[in-house]
């Protein structure tokens, strides 16, 4: 196998459960669950903190110059915690704006690439919970899978998890709003057709987290077993 091999992308629309998922397969497998979410989460609430427009691409991508972040053990943007400020609703809402800039996300896989092989140098097994994974960031990975639910269901975990008071109603236009954003923007939107790009695709809506973990943890040690 090679040193790539030890990568398996993880990637799907908001809420489908790719976090959880990725957090337990880490667990499970003593592996990195690399959150490339939190870094453009981070990068949203540095803009916001500092007055910095959104739509100033340029002004974004100089931010994100100035900026390093470690996932080890929660997030941190330049040596600071930010693991529960990235999760306000204000930070959700605008952080499409920013991943939608195309010179963030390209020095942004970059970083998630170097972080992703730093950590693979050091014989871990990397979970990479993105949504450009297999495109992007590890087209090399292992097992490219494709985690996704109804949109109905993705609300409810959503207004289960979200302790700020929003209502389901508010938690589903959100989300559906995201998918759209997610899906058509110019820059890399996340793939509609996931099947024809090589991912195992899990719809997990009627599934529970441990039927989920148990088939992806079975097409790995049948990948493991092939090698
Ligand atoms: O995974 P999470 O919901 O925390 O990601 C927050 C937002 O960051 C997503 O809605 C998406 O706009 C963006 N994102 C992205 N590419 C990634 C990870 C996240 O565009 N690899």
């Amino acid at each position: 196998m090679t040193q790539q091999a030890f990568a398996i992308a993880i990637d799907g629309p908001v809420a489908s459960g790719k976090g959880t998922i990725a957090k337990l397969l880490a667990e499970k497998l003593h592996g990195f669950h690399m959150n490339t979410g939190a870094m453009y989460r981070a990068l949203t609430l540095y803009c916001l903190e500092n007055n910095i427009d959104l739509h100033n691409s340029h002004a974004v991508i100089a931010a994100l110059s100035s900026l390093t972040f470690s996932l080890d053990n929660g997030v941190y943007m330049n040596a600071k915690e930010v693991t529960e400020e990235i999760k306000k609703r204000e930070v959700t809402q605008a952080v499409p704006i920013v991943a939608a800039i195309a010179g963030v996300r390209e020095k942004m896989v970059k970083r998630q690439r170097a972080i992703g092989l730093e950590k693979i140098a050091q014989g871990e097994i990397v979970l990479v919970d993105a949504r450009d994974a297999a495109t992007k960031i590890f087209p090399d990975a292992a097992l490219k899978i494709f985690l996704t639910a109804s949109l109905e269901v993705r609300a409810r975990r959503r207004f289960a998890q979200v302790k700020s008071g929003e209502s389901y109603e508010q938690i589903l236009e959100d989300t559906e709003k995201r998918d759209y954003q997610d899906t058509h923007r110019v820059s890399v939107p996340l793939v509609s057709d996931p099947q024809k790009h090589g991912y195992l695709v899990i719809d997990n809506s009627s599934l529970s987290e441990d039927d989920t973990i148990a088939l992806i943890l079975k097409k790995i040690e049948e990948i493991y077993d092939r090698d």
